[in-house]
């Protein structure tokens, strides 16, 4: 069988952890391509809460064997942390049995953590993630690959150092690298990972070859792309579905179904334009905060919230060519008397169906919205009752209210993608999928 993309369509946080989680039941690899411990993906099933930052979200399917990919920048600590994390909840060590990190992949160091904390524009996660993809570009980062050609080459640490030192200097942080220090640090990610560590575009190669179902599991949102994004407010990598295969190591024919992953409203975290957004104090923004929970999985930062934005969702398939779409936290909206979607941006002016190539102009837009009838607030496990039903009875989305079913189709005219799966709640039980679609799903008993 082929592989499949999972994708933020929007600025990150849609839910992709959870998507990732329930495909990965009937898939035998997840891959994560690109970004690195940025990402905060949860998975929610019972009492447990999985908050995976590198470790892809298959990692509860315990069939499933896992990549960190090529395309990646790894950060080995944060990935001990995860590791031991998963070890104390489920007793198993799966690195270097069914985890393994690329060779191609690039190593964060205690440097590149140190220069992202001089960013006072973008609002990054601070995780060194844009300084590790700098170092690539540059040609001057270390590899998993290269760690043990280089940490025995003293002129070479001290060289590193140098250079990292004088690029802390330049953004005002004082704290420094010292040679000795740099190779300690790549003697620990060498023991540590050694075992783990694996040409592994060549194994997802083999394994797409030999028919197995492969996950390709995206981090951020297209609109934090770095080419096609709402740049300079954007991540460091490419989050769209053509370094999916790229950044796993292998070629985009294997790819046939691609979700793009949405909420049923919008939300950003950091800096940068967001034509939609609402107050968080007050009104439908503070409601979809507060009932949405909406706070940074890996920093804690409140998320900004806003209605859905079609102009958005509209470029991110564009670039993505969704096959379908999963609408998340239906269930968020409800009970809220309107809810509105945005359909076009006003500028000076003028009317527009499209993004605007600057943030400068984006920030400058108005939106321009359709109104449709809210519906009722329902508990956590009414909306839990309501998908079981509709999976017991095999009706589909037949099991929404007309309220919620008209928003939907709405949403899917406006887009051009058919809604292959509903969320209502954040545990694995709490979506509703099409009948007979991707997500309409068999029961797995290999789950964690
Ligand atoms: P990701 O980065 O795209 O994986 O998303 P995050 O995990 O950062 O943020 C999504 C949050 O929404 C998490 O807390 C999820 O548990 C939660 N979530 C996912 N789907 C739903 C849903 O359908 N309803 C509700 N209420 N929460 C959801
Ligand atoms: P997941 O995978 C939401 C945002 C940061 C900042 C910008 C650049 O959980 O959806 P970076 O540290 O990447 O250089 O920060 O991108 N950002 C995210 N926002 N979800 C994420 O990941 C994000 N990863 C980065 O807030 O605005
Ligand atoms: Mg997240």
């Amino acid at each position: 069988m082929p592989a499949t993309v999972i994708l933020g369509a929007q600025w990150g946080d849609e839910g992709k952890g959870k998507a990732i989680d329930q495909l990965a039941a009937k898939s035998t690899w997840a891959v994560r391509f690109q970004g690195g411990n940025n990402a905060g993906h949860t998975v929610v099933y019972g009492d447990t809460t999985l908050k995976l930052h590198q470790i892809p979200s298959g990692v509860s399917s315990l069939h499933c064997s896992m990549v960190l990919g090529d395309g990646m920048v790894i950060d080995p600590w944060v990935l001990e942390e995860e590791l031991d994390r998963w070890h104390e909840l489920s007793g198993e060590r799966p690195e270097g049995k069914r985890l393994f990190i690329s060779e191609r992949a690039s190593v964060i160091l205690p440097f590149h953590r140190l220069y992202d904390s001089a960013d006072k524009v973008v609002g990054t996660t601070g995780r060194g993630i844009g300084p590790a993809y700098r170092d690539r570009i540059e040609r001057v980062g270390i590899r998993f690959a290269d760690i043990a050609n280089v940490v025995d080459d003293v002129e070479y640490l001290q060289n590193t150092s140098k250079r990292m030192n004088g690029q802390l200097e330049s953004v005002g942080v004082d704290s420094r690298i010292e040679w000795e220090k740099l190779q300690n640090d790549l003697k620990w990610i060498l023991e540590r990972y050694s075992k783990s560590i694996k040409p592994t575009g060549l194994m997802v190669d083999f394994a797409l070859r030999n028919g197995e179902d492969v996950l390709l599991e995206g981090a951020q949102g297209a609109m934090l792309d770095i080419d096609q994004g709402t740049y300079p407010y954007v991540t460091s990598s490419v989050t769209c579905r053509a370094n999916a295969t790229h950044g796993a190591g292998v070629h985009p024919g294997h790819v046939e179904q691609c979700f793009g992953i949405t909420k049923a409203y919008t939300t950003r975290v950091g800096n940068g334009p967001f034509p939609s957004e609402l107050s968080l104090e007050k009104g439908a923004g503070m409601h979809m905060a507060k009932i949405g929970n909406e706070f940074g999985t890996t920093t804690g930062r409140p998320r900004r919230t806003g209605w859905l934005d079609i102009v958005a969702l509209k470029e991110s398939n564009r670039l993505n060519g969704y096959t379908g779409l999963v609408l998340t936290k239906l269930d968020v909206l409800g009970g809220l008397d309107e809810i509105k979607i945005c359909i076009g941006y006003e500028i000076e002016g003028k009317l527009l169906q499209m993004m605007p190539t600057t943030s400068i102009e984006l920030a400058k837009c108005k939106p321009i919205y359709e109104t449709h009838p809210g519906f009722e607030a329902m508990t956590e496990s009414e909306w839990i009752v309501m998908a079981n039903k509709s999976r017991v009875e095999n009706t589909g989305f037949g099991a929404l209210t007309k309220d919620m079913l008209n928003y939907i189709r709405r949403i899917e005219k406006l887009a051009g993608v058919p809604i292959v799966s509903i969320g209502v709640g954040p545990d694995r039980e709490a979506s509703i999928a099409s009948i007979n679609g991707p997500f309409d799903l068999p029961e797995n008993k290999e789950m964690f």
